[in-house]
């Protein structure tokens, strides 16, 4: 994908992202309760990009072709992700200033500002530069951490409190459990096939001569799995 377009997903997906947060600040207020309900619309969004980037390898390698080109859009996806958090990261800082204690634990700000940090990690190291100087070995370590670890947050985040408000909240809730589930799934069977695949390989060139290493290529945008 051209520079250009990566900007055009990047730019789109953070002015909606900023977008959704204006309107709900304009309506109803700037005052706590409409802040905590732009972070969570700005969060579902930032989701609709970090699935696809976060799964579109694991789909790639359990299905193949049909999701081969979505694997491949992993760096764009991670990026568009990336910008649709920065108006979430403004609230949280929004929040904060206004209020007169801190609004989350602080255990739970160091668990979320971990995944933060870590989405603008692997976005400096998008910069085809920054990520040539990493070593392969560093580079699958820092994005299958980071991943995770943001994926975690999701899923731990989406499962604090479907249930207090209602059907309509409940409604709101659903699918993107349902996705997050079904992301951590999808991962997990394609660790589990690399697994067994590297497994048989391994037990194959034992038994004859080596073969070459498929996979080698060291592709900054093809996802984990
Ligand atoms: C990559 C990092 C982050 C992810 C993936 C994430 C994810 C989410 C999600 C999914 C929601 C919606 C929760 C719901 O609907 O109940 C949300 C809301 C929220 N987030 Fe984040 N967040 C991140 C970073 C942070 C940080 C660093 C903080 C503060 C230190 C924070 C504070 C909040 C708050 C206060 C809400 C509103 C919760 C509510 O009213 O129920 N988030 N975030």
């Amino acid at each position: 994908m051209s520079t250009s377009r990566t900007g055009f997903w990047m730019g789109g997906a953070f002015v909606v992202s900023l977008a959704l947060a204006a309107i709900v600040l304009l309506v109803r207020g700037a005052g706590s309760d409409p802040t905590h309900t732009a972070l969570r619309l700005t969060a579902r969004w930032a989701y609709c990009f970090f699935w696809p980037a976060y799964t579109g390898g694991a789909l790639a390698s359990l299905f193949g072709a049909p999701f081969q080109e979505l694997s491949r859009r992993g760096r764009e996806l991670g990026l568009a992700f990336a910008a649709a958090m920065l108006p979430h990261a403004g609230l949280i800082a929004w929040l904060y200033y206004i209020s007169p204690h801190p609004p989350l634990p602080t255990h739970s700000a160091v668990f979320f500002g971990a995944a933060l940090f870590l989405a603008y990690v692997l976005a400096l190291f998008s910069i085809p530069r920054l990520f040539a100087s990493l070593p392969r070995p560093a580079w699958v370590a820092l994005r299958t951490l980071g991943m995770e670890y943001i994926a975690l947050a999701f899923l731990l985040d989406l499962l604090q409190n479907p249930f207090h408000h209602g059907l309509v909240n409940l409604l709101a809730y659903l699918p993107f459990i349902a996705l997050a589930c079904a992301a951590l799934l999808l991962r997990l069977c394609a660790y589990a096939k690399r697994y067994a695949g590297s497994r048989a390989r391994t037990q194959a060139g034992s038994a004859n001569a080596p073969m070459p290493h498929a996979g080698s290529r060291y592709s900054q945008s093809s996802g984990n799995p």
